[in-house]
């Protein structure tokens, strides 16, 4: 009894023992992951590098311990996110349902402890009317429009909840190049393939042959790479500007 307590509490305070009960020893940025008390987090990692698993063992593991915590699940687009559900449910099945469930449905999960872990769609009109959120995940971040981004954030405000926001760059362009670059208070994860231990140097080595440059990049080296469409470089635009050129027209001559 006093060892099953015990263990009990171990898992409530330790996060990577939780995910080694739920069947994954944690690669080393998983563990760094897994320990963080930030509430600000970005994970610009490669493709297949575990970040949806990861946050979906931090989502199951605050519904789990903390009661009455509401846990939002978005991604650009409902499948997406449902993909992430999925990984919750999955992990929560698993583990023999530790808290009996209250309504285990295809988008959401709520507990006896009163905790909720919910999919919302990708679109900004149907997500309004959440609020108190202890933790948001915007998975496949780089593709989310602007517009959702900022539709969800206030349903942290009240809770002071945590955001955590995770991807593969798509362009320097949207929320989460912005965030990513410039964004303050934000703890930050970069993992490229090579240090992935189940990616092999063989596949990326084909990989490598098969995809053009920037696409290799951009997938598996955590590169926010030009658009396409693009005629100068960001860097080309930004190099170009010098501060010590007054504009011809003056600030005060804009609008008037
Ligand atoms: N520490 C780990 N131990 C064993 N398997 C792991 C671990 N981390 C992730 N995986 C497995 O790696 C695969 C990819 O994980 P996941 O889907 O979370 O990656 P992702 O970074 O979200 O990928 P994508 O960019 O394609 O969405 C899954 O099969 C997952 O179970
Ligand atoms: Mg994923």
């Amino acid at each position: 009894m006093l060892t099953s307590l015990a263990q009990d509490l171990k898992l409530a305070l330790d996060r990577i023992s939780f995910a080694r009960k739920a069947g994954l020893e944690p690669d080393s940025w998983q563990r760094d992951f897994l320990n963080s008390s930030s509430d600000r987090v970005l994970l610009n990692c490669c493709r297949q590098s575990g970040k949806s698993t990861m946050t979906a063992i931090v989502a199951l593991h605050r519904a789990l311990y903390h009661p009455g915590s509401l846990i939002l699940c978005l991604a650009p687009a409902l499948r997406q996110s449902q993909e992430l559900f999925g990984k919750v449910l999955g992990f929560y099945r698993d583990l023999g349902r530790p808290v009996s469930p209250q309504g285990e449905r295809k988008l959401s999960l709520e507990l006896e402890n009163d905790s909720r872990i919910v999919t919302l769609p990708g679109t900004e009109k149907t997500i309004r009317g959440f609020s108190g959120a202890a933790l948001l995940i915007v998975d496949e971040a780089s593709r989310v429009a602007d517009e959702l981004y900022f539709a969800v954030r206030p349903m942290l405000a009240v809770s002071g909840g945590t955001l955590m926001m995770l991807s593969t760059p798509y362009g320097k362009r949207g929320i989460f190049f912005e965030e990513w670059s410039q964004g303050e208070g934000w703890e930050r994860y970069e993992v490229p393939a090579r240090e992935c231990p189940r990616i092999s140097v063989s596949f990326l080595d084909e990989e490598k042959r098969a995809l053009p440059a920037r696409v290799y990049r951009q997938e598996y080296e955590c590169s926010f790479e030009d658009t396409e469409d693009q005629v100068f470089s960001f860097e080309d635009v930004t190099g170009a500007l010098d501060p010590v050129v007054t504009p011809l027209f003056g600030n005060e001559g804009i609008g008037s």
